[in-house]
């Protein structure tokens, strides 16, 4: 657990991240070629109907806007979602929390989440709500940050390790299986990648619902 894997918390936070998001926390952190990267990963087609869950400012909704028919997206933060409607007119942003999904059973093809996992209070729950919203045979994609299990010989990863478990829900890959296995989900895939100043940094998450 970190300071920021609480609802209110991340809610002030993204109000006060949220004008300078876009240029130093998504370039830092999500940068475009780490998002494509990732969504190379869900092999979503022109008619798929996707869910963003914690959207933020539309930049994953934007790249799976890419590859598929309709996006949706869904964030606590109202400051994020103002960014992302001015910015992406075609796609339906929504205030919602993970946990409670404004929308009805199997209306998914593909859930796709990058970089909100690490504010949830309870993992699973999202998970669980996420596989509610997903049809019979869709996937889903999350990415959050990697805990890893031994310290690594460049400094700059010891501490980013650092200030992630202080602030943020942080994952292994036992935990990550563990979690979505207990959502529901099946063929978990558990993975690490990164952007390119720590290619270690994010845990990705693919999984399928049968
Ligand atoms: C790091 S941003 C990621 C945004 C986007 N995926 C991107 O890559 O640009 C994380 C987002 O998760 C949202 N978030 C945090 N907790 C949430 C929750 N419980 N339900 C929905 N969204 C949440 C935050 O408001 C924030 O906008």
């Amino acid at each position: 657990m970190g300071l920021l894997d609480h609802r209110t918390a991340a809610d002030d936070w993204f109000t006060h991240v949220s004008p300078f998001y876009d240029s130093v926390v998504a370039e830092t952190f999500w940068p475009t070629t780490l998002q494509r990267r990732l969504l190379d990963r869900l092999s979503l087609s022109a008619d798929d109907h996707v869910l963003d869950v914690g959207c933020g400012t539309g930049q994953t909704s934007s790249f799976a806007a890419e590859r598929a028919g309709t996006v949706d997206g869904v964030d606590i933060s109202e400051p994020q979602l103002s960014r992302a409607r001015r910015k992406f007119t075609e796609t339906r942003f929504l205030r919602a929390d993970a946990e409670h999904l404004p929308f009805t059973d199997d209306t998914f093809d593909a859930v796709v989440s990058v970089g909100a996992v690490i504010y949830f209070p309870d993992p699973v729950a999202a998970l669980a709500e996420a596989r509610r919203v997903t049809r019979p045979g869709g996937s889903i994609l999350v990415a959050g940050f990697n805990r890893p299990k031994f310290p690594s010989w460049v400094p700059t990863e010891n501490w980013a390790t650092v200030v992630n478990e202080a602030l943020f829900y942080t994952w292994t890959e036992d935990e990550s299986r563990e979690q979505f296995a207990a959502a529901g989900w099946d063929n978990i895939e558990s993975d690490v990648t990164g952007p390119p100043w720590h290619p270690r940094l994010s845990r990705v998450v693919t999984a399928t619902t049968s």
